[in-house]
């Protein structure tokens, strides 16, 4: 039996005060049987880690350079993150991938950085609209996920998948858990065939999860917890999606 993953993706969204206030929310809820992490803005991980440093809560980034260290303005290492204590990086966010053109290499190469400095990489897969309208569902995430799977080579069992269906995001229309459970069966395989570690491995479930559609689709055999966004802006609403994790 895999143990349930909860990480809220924060975005771009938060304050000081805000983020304190949620965090709080968070911890008072203690204890989940559930794994719980958050996923902040990188200008706010340090307050993060001393405010979560005494809990079972971890944290994490919601990205990362792929490379070491160097003139690359604007990045963040993964000695860095891991200097302030993160135990994920998000790589891959169909955001960043829409938004900063972020190639399959580029992520697998973001996913192996992030695990050779001890963090796991939470790797998102997932399709637009149209590709799903297309039939192209299987063949979209499985490109997607196998650039990273011949990247990470024999480590690729020590990260997470995420599958987010982009026209589930943000959107209020959440894939059915049916739906879901199919494409997580798809990527379970995919990993079966590349690592003996495929049965241990998280796959989670993200777009559109809410505390009323969470329990649903946490009970899908291959749905191993989720990846909330909206939802993880709000204390109680995050704490009912980590209760409904069992
Ligand atoms: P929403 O939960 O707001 O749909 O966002 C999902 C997501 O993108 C998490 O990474």
């Amino acid at each position: 039996m895999r143990k349930k993953l909860v990480v809220g993706n924060w975005k771009m969204h938060g304050s000081r005060a805000a983020n304190a206030e949620l965090l709080a929310g968070i911890l008072g809820a203690r204890p989940f049987t559930c794994d719980v992490g958050v996923c902040v803005p990188f200008v706010y991980i340090a307050d993060a880690a001393v405010s979560l440093a005494a809990s079972d809560i971890r944290w994490g980034s919601q990205d990362v350079s792929p490379h070491e260290q160097g003139a690359y303005t604007g990045e963040v290492s993964a000695k860095m993150l891991r200097e302030l204590g993160c135990r994920y990086a998000i790589v891959g966010h169909s955001e960043r991938r829409a938004f900063h053109q972020e190639s399959d290499q580029l992520v697998a190469d973001k996913a192996k950085t992030a695990l050779g400095h001890g963090l796991t990489p939470i790797v998102c897969v997932g399709e637009t609209l149209e590709q799903r309208e297309a039939g192209q569902t299987e063949a979209v995430v499985k490109r997607q996920l196998s650039a990273v799977i011949h990247t990470l080579g024999h480590c690729a069992g020590e990260m997470v998948v995420a599958y987010e269906p982009v026209w589930a995001i943000g959107t209020g229309r959440t894939a059915t858990p049916e739906q879901a459970q199919a494409v997580h069966a798809v990527l379970r395989a995919q990993l079966q065939a590349a690592t003996s570690h495929a049965e241990t491995m998280k796959i989670l479930y993200g777009g559109s999860v809410k505390p009323d559609n969470a329990a649903t689709l946490f009970s899908q055999p291959d749905i191993d917890g989720g990846l909330i966004g909206g939802a993880a802006l709000k204390a109680t609403d995050f704490v009912a999606i980590c209760r409904a994790a069992g």
